[in-house]
């Protein structure tokens, strides 16, 4: 596969239509590929429309839920019955309804530390990709959906933390959280999220454009350096569109 086209900026008129753009992105790269497919969830309140919106009709029934399999981009170190446990919130608004159970792939957090959870869950998708090392040709992931912090932080890789330089492992336990909630995360690097044929990005509401003008003007922050093999989407509505971009 060729290195990552240039970021691409669609904007839509709000989170509604953000979702269901998403909610088609993400049934059209499922149906582009027959065989098994690997699809990296996000955090955050950003999905939530979208999971929905998985769980019901007309996606609900041509997602063939048996060969997708569903993995978290970072999770924060609760345990899964925590309101503020990531794969829970994609588990309570589409998985739990629509997956099969051995599909569903979270970051186990009743382990004694971060750390161990990152190399745990580095094993599980080794295993699940079939090689220690990524092949710059074969994508792990399907698609990576992310949404962007305040500081410009994608999964849980903080802008000068050390995880954002990481380039050998595949998952990192983050000691300290930059943003709320402060507590510890374990988070994919960015080889790993990279590893994929579409980044989609979903970004909404007024409080998003400050960091989106920061990201788009090319400063080096996490968001920045999101880049697919394929096509890196960036999916932003009217309220947090950056002036430039404005029709
Ligand atoms: C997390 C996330 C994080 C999130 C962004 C945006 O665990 O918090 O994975 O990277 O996607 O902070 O969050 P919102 O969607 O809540 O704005």
């Amino acid at each position: 596969m060729a290195a990552g086209d240039q970021r691409k900026v669609i904007p839509v008129a709000d989170p509604a239509a953000l979702a269901q753009i998403a909610a088609d992105r993400v049934l059209a790269r499922i149906s582009a590929n027959s065989g098994r497919v690997a699809i990296c969830l996000t955090g955050g309140s950003s999905p939530t429309k979208l999971y929905r919106l998985l769980a019901t009709d007309p996606y609900r029934s041509r997602i063939p839920w048996h060969r997708v399999h569903w993995f978290i981009g970072d999770e924060r170190f609760v345990p899964a019955s925590d309101p503020r446990n990531n794969m829970a919130m994609a588990r309570r608004t589409f998985l739990d309804a629509c997956a099969p159970a051995a599909n569903v792939h979270p970051i186990a957090t009743d382990t004694a530390d971060p750390e161990q959870s990152a190399h745990a869950y580095e094993r599980e998708l080794k295993s699940f990709y079939g090689a220690e090392n990524l092949d710059p040709a074969r994508p792990l992931f399907e698609m990576v959906l992310l949404g962007v912090g305040p500081d410009g932080h994608i999964a849980s890789l903080f802008p000068e933390y050390p995880a954002i330089k990481e380039a050998t492992r595949w998952v990192v336990g983050v000691p300290e959280a930059h943003v709320e909630p402060f507590v510890p995360r374990v988070s994919l690097t960015l080889p790993a999220l990279n590893s994929c044929r579409e980044i989609l990005f979903e970004i909404a509401g007024a409080e998003k454009r400050a960091i989106l003008t920061r990201v788009f003007d090319g400063e080096n922050l996490p968001a920045s350096r999101a880049r697919a093999m394929g096509e890196t989407i960036w999916l932003v509505d009217q309220a947090a569109l950056p002036e430039d971009f404005r029709g």
